[in-house]
């Protein structure tokens, strides 16, 4: 029993699945983090109160450790099937789906969308999270204006800018690896492939769209 699952968990099938349920896992969370980042559009009070209220949770720490542990298995698994398809044969099992028949602008560049996302995650968390910490009071309590830190970084052409074309890069990522993710999980029928990758599409647009729009709105209003 343990060496089956053993033989199971090596199998590039397995981390094919294992990939499909961490990207979706991640979509859910730039749905969740769009949604908490429009607050900017409320204001200083709204915004600062949302990130007080999670940074300031005990509960913080595991959400952070499980997401981070998501994030970490996606990139190590996708770089994991990558190059042992690319030693195994020219044209394996994972980069068929990449580079085969049908193969997309999208699906080719994966890995290049892929890491230009991780170079955008690295530089993100130490622009923000990381980034300077100003203080503000809320009803009486001091709280980080994390808002004054987002605003201040995006009235420079530059940062927005690269946030635009970061955000393309996520947007082609999340076009092919959504609906790559409902194939590797067996969710495929002739008959709901069509519609799949149309609703693919549209979230990738919808999510891009919706966190390049942010920047902008930041540099125009200046905070105001
Ligand atoms: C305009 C776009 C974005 C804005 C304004 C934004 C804003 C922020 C802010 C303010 C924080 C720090 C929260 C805090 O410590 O209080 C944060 C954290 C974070 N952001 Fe973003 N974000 C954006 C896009 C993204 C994207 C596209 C991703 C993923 C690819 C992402 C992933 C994360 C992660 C993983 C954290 C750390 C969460 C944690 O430690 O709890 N963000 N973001």
């Amino acid at each position: 029993m343990a060496s089956t699952l053993c033989t199971y968990l090596k199998t590039s099938v397995m981390k094919k699945q294992v990939m499909a349920v961490t990207g979706l896992l991640l979509c859910g969370f730039l749905v969740t983090h769009l949604i908490g980042n429009c607050l900017l559009y409320v204001g200083s009070d709204a915004f600062n109160a949302y990130a007080h209220a999670l940074t300031s949770n005990k509960l913080i720490y595991v959400a952070e450790a499980i997401l981070a542990s998501i994030f970490l298995s996606h990139i190590g698994l996708a770089i994991r099937l990558t190059v042992e398809n690319k030693k195994a044969r020219p044209v394996g099992y994972y980069m068929s789906q990449m580079t085969g028949n049908g193969a997309t602008f999208a699906s080719r560049t994966m890995p290049y969308t892929g890491l230009m996302i991780l170079i955008f995650l690295v530089l993100h968390l130490f622009n923000f999270k990381f980034g300077p910490v100003y203080m503000t009071t809320l009803d009486g309590v001091e709280v980080r204006d994390i808002y004054k830190t987002v605003v201040e970084y995006f009235q420079s052409p530059l940062n927005v800018l690269w946030y635009i074309v970061a955000m393309i890069a996520l947007g082609i990522h999340l076009s092919h690896g959504f609906w790559s993710a409902f194939q590797s999980l067996g969710f495929s029928h002739p008959k709901y492939n069509c519609t799949l990758k149309l609703t693919s599409k549209l979230f990738a647009v919808v999510i891009a769209a919706g966190y390049i729009a942010l920047p902008i709105y930041c540099y125009l209003m200046g905070g105001k």
